[in-house]
């Protein structure tokens, strides 16, 4: 087993996650690493540092698999210890984070360059997307496996940033050779492309669901699910947003959903709705894929409670508000997130949307799953001693001016949220607690299954 030059720990409590339910139990971590799970008072000899957590929820260490830090290139947006500090703020323990910075993450140099950025001046532990394109696609096998790599990210359509693999030739060869899961932006660049000429009238935000409406996502989907057939490579569809793409998700063959391919949603798509929130909140809510109508928030929903989704994601993609300020269809899509995921999930489980074995699968056990994270998503020995301790019997209410992101922003600010994060714990070590952060940072990168 890696050494995770972690700390040692004693932690206890009457409420922790093992085994798919709360109990009362006894965690011994040694050096970063849960050792034992026995029952309280088991270990009363010791002379580990103790850390007594009462009712507190102790659940396994949480990740955001999509994030956007910005680093190198935009650091009026973010930087990596901004976004990660954030991240620990909002319970995550580590964060996957996309291609699209300044330079692109395409070649084997500026992964290594953003390993060596991240590595002690981020909270939490993290890996980093290899981005596909024309100029890289043959050396992917290669590259997926340099250290903290997390996997492909594809670009089917166009986005923030210059990344694109926009046709089915591009798609396979990115698919046919490497066996990390690939992660892919699903929209259909040949229609995106079409509907932005057939409508120069759109100057409002509420246009950014027509101009890449409903069809963009299911082609590409389809078109994806297709070369992930062919060619066998397992993929990840990162943002769905669609009741179309639910379709096709149950359609899938049995096994194959879960198995080979693996579905993201947002928790913007899960609580925003068109048209009021373009109404509301303009420009700050246009992010690729947009916000769509109710009836595709409801699909949502449906294939979350159904089973069908096994990541939560945040898509944290800040821009600064001057940024943002810009007439549509001027301002860059994104919005900030990473550190109101999980505060807004907990809410809805406290609310009874969703229940807390949900919120534990798709933000810990799924993305441990499907990216092949080493030692995360459960709590049992041997596991890292990586926890997100949540107190659900706290209330608050987001707001701009706590955040830790440098954007200074939420679409959320003004929302009263049941339940809260009251601390984050990676490798044995306590890093945030009820407000502060406890440094230094000590970020390393993840362990990922497909560089074995
Ligand atoms: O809205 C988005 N913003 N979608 C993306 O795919 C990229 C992201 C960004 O980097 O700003």
């Amino acid at each position: 087993m890696p050494d995770l030059h972690g700390q040692d720990l004693l932690l206890s409590g009457r409420q922790i996650w093992l085994d798919g339910a709360l109990r009362s139990a006894e965690l011994e971590v040694r050096a970063g690493r849960v050792i034992r799970v026995g029952r309280p008072g088991e270990g009363a000899a010791t002379d580990l540092p103790r850390l007594e957590l009462k009712d507190l929820w102790v659940l396994p260490g949480m990740v955001d698999t999509q994030v956007h830090f910005r680093e190198p290139g935009f650091p009026e947006k973010e930087d990596l210890e901004s976004g990660s500090r954030a991240a620990v703020a909002g319970g995550m323990t580590a964060f996957l984070e996309m291609p699209n910075t300044k330079p692109l993450t395409i070649t084997a140099e500026a992964l290594a360059d953003k390993v060596t950025r991240a590595t002690a001046r981020c909270w939490c532990d993290f890996g980093f997307f290899m981005g596909a394109s024309p100029e890289n696609v043959e050396q992917l096998p290669e590259l997926e496996r340099l250290p903290g790599c997390c996997g492909v990210k594809i670009f089917m359509g166009s986005s923030t940033g210059a990344l694109l693999l926009p046709d089915d030739d591009g798609l396979r060869r990115a698919l046919a050779r490497g066996v990390s899961r690939v992660s892919v932006h699903a929209e259909d660049e040949p229609r995106l492309k079409a509907l932005k000429a057939t409508h120069p009238e759109a100057d409002h935000p509420r246009w950014h669901p027509v101009l890449r409406d409903p069809e963009c996502a299911r082609l590409a989907v389809a078109r994806l699910l297709a070369a992930s057939e062919e060619t066998g490579r397992p993929v990840h569809i990162l943002h769905m947003n669609s009741a179309e793409e639910m379709d096709l998700l149950r359609a899938l063959p049995a096994g194959v959903l879960g198995g080979r391919v693996t579905a993201e949603l947002t928790p913007q798509h899960l609580l925003l709705a068109a048209p009021d929130c373009y109404e509301k909140l303009g420009s700050r809510v246009v992010m690729n894929p947009p916000i769509r109508e109710e009836r595709h928030r409801a699909a949502l929903w449906q294939a979350l409670q159904a089973g069908l989704i096994h990541v939560l994601g945040s898509d944290h993609a800040p821009h600064t508000r001057t940024q943002k300020g810009v007439p549509y269809p001027g301002a860059p899509s994104g919005m900030p997130g990473t550190e109101t995921l999980l505060p807004l999930l907990l809410d809805q489980v406290l609310q009874g949307a969703i229940s807390l074995e949900r919120l534990v699968a798709v933000l810990a056990e799924g993305p441990a799953r499907a990216f092949g994270m080493e030692g995360k998503g459960r709590i049992e020995p041997g596991a890292r001693g990586d926890f997100t301790v949540l107190d659900p019997a706290a209330e608050w209410i987001v707001d701009d001016g706590g955040l830790q992101s440098r954007c200074g922003w939420s679409p959320f600010h003004g929302r009263r949220l049941r339940g809260r994060v009251s601390r984050t714990i990676i490798r044995g070590r306590v890093v945030y607690a009820e407000g502060a952060l406890l440094g230094p940072p000590r970020g390393r990168a993840l362990e990922f299954a497909h560089a074995r």
